[in-house]
């Protein structure tokens, strides 16, 4: 199964990420962009992992040091020499913190991790054709309250992220 650990967003950032979407659709001439439920904002790519290994992956998220803070999203910019674009986020030393965090507890239970700098970024498409340029927006975002531990599958050829686990703040 291919998973990975990410942060979902209340249904008012998720208006909010959708409109950019939209908006960047509406200056694309063509991409594959997110499905709303889509949206996300990875922590970390575990990748494709046996079944068997799902208990070690809970197991290490329970350590995990949890508490609520915020995020702000602020710009629109692109990876992949343009063509995949998303919304990014203000630098945050709670979330770089917590991202390296588990990222480390999982390198050291043996999970392969790609070793790449971590960019904390919200896909809103892929293969986007466009001759905008990334651009500034009014900052929108929320607190995080939990993390979420994805599985990645395509249902009927379509791209599909369901929530296996997941973890709040400690009361
Ligand atoms: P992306 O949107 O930039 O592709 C599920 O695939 C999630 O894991 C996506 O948010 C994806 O980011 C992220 N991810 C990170 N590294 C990945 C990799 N090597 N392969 C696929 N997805 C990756």
């Amino acid at each position: 199964m291919r998973l990975f650990i990410a942060i979902n967003f209340n249904s008012e950032t998720r208006e909010r990420l959708l409109a950019l979407r939209d908006d960047l659709r509406s200056r694309s001439t063509r991409g594959n962009f997110s499905a709303p439920e889509n949206l996300h904002l990875t922590l970390v790519f575990i990748g494709e992992i046996s079944p068997k290994k799902l208990d070690k992956i809970q197991a290490i998220l329970e350590t995990v040091t949890f508490s609520p803070f915020d995020v702000s999203i602020d710009r629109l910019g692109t990876f992949s020499r343009g063509t995949l674009w998303w919304a990014g986020l203000r630098e945050d030393k709670l979330l770089m913190d917590l991202q390296h965090e588990i990222e480390h507890k999982l390198a050291l239970c043996g999970f392969e991790m790609d070793g790449r700098k971590y960019s904390p970024h919200i896909t809103l498409g892929r293969e986007v054709v466009t001759d905008a340029a990334p651009w500034r927006i009014e900052p929108f975002g929320e607190t995080v309250t939990g993390i979420d531990l994805m599985k990645s599958e395509r249902i009927n050829g379509k791209l599909t992220y369901t929530a296996i686990y997941s973890k709040g703040a400690a009361v």
